[in-house]
């Protein structure tokens, strides 16, 4: 796993759209995992002025029953801080399915689109402050595959500011950790104290489905962006600084 430990959040946004941005610039037919959260709004504005018109693009979870024009749907957040800023073409823009009257028939659909499109390229990714990786919880099969989850009461707590008064729905679809763990390259960000102990379990605690997040120690090309504030709970924060110094030129 790569860790690259950044001043700011502005760093990290600016250190992901980067790496987003050459790969749509070296494949402009790019399969792009997308998630949401506070987190990866700094990498969408970020990406204002890319060519996204022939990018395909994979949300991560929504919330079940809602309408995509709900304000505080994914769909209604992609359009926001995204879709309503680049050339997309809409049909190229995924998301899990929660609105069927067949939701598994409808999310091994999503399974067989995603690798129809060829599979992902690059998957960003945020992470939960318990560690959840889109909406995989805790306990979450690190086999799993696109699927209905419940909520805890924690991530429906952390999600609550966007709905206001409303509840927040218990349920959700969302790509499971092997659906993930499929990506060719796994990207996740993290930035501010609350996120430290979940990043330090993901990167440096045992494989457990008890973090989800933990699972990227599988992956053989998951690149971990953090600042200092999320990067605190790391012991060996040197160690990933020394090696961001001497990456080698093709590595960069
Ligand atoms: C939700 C989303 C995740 C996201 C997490 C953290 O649970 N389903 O995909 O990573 O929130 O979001 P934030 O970046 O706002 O802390």
């Amino acid at each position: 796993m790569e860790v690259i430990v950044l001043p700011t959040a502005q760093d990290v946004g600016i250190a992901a759209a980067g790496m987003i941005a050459r790969l749509v610039a070296n494949k402009p037919d790019a399969v792009l995992g997308l998630a949401t959260g506070a987190s990866v709004t700094a990498v969408y504005e970020e990406l204002k002025a890319l060519d996204f018109s022939r990018v395909t693009t994979f949300n991560l979870d929504e919330y079940v029953g809602l309408a995509p024009s709900h304000p505080a749907s994914f769909h209604a957040f992609m359009e926001t801080h995204l879709f309503s800023r680049v050339n997309i073409d809409r049909r190229r823009a995924h998301f899990p399915p929660t609105r069927s009257d067949d939701l598994a028939r409808s999310c091994e659909k999503y399974e067989r689109d995603i690798r129809s499109a060829g599979g992902i390229d690059l998957q960003l990714l945020g992470i939960g402050r318990d560690g959840h990786l889109g909406f995989n919880e805790p306990t979450s099969s690190l086999a799993s595959r696109t699927r209905i989850k419940t909520l805890t009461r924690l991530t429906r707590e952390a999600n609550q500011p966007a709905f206001g008064t409303e509840q927040v729905p218990l349920h959700v679809v969302t790509m499971g950790i092997a659906t993930l763990l499929e990506a060719r390259h796994c990207l996740l960000i993290a930035d501010g104290p609350a996120k430290a102990a979940a990043v330090a379990q993901m990167v440096e605690g045992p494989l457990s489905a008890m973090v989800p997040a933990s699972a990227l120690q599988l992956h053989p090309h998951a690149t971990v962006i953090v600042d200092e504030d999320a990067a605190a709970g790391l012991s060996l924060r040197d160690y990933y600084r020394e090696v961001q110094r001497n990456k080698p030129q093709w590595q960069r």
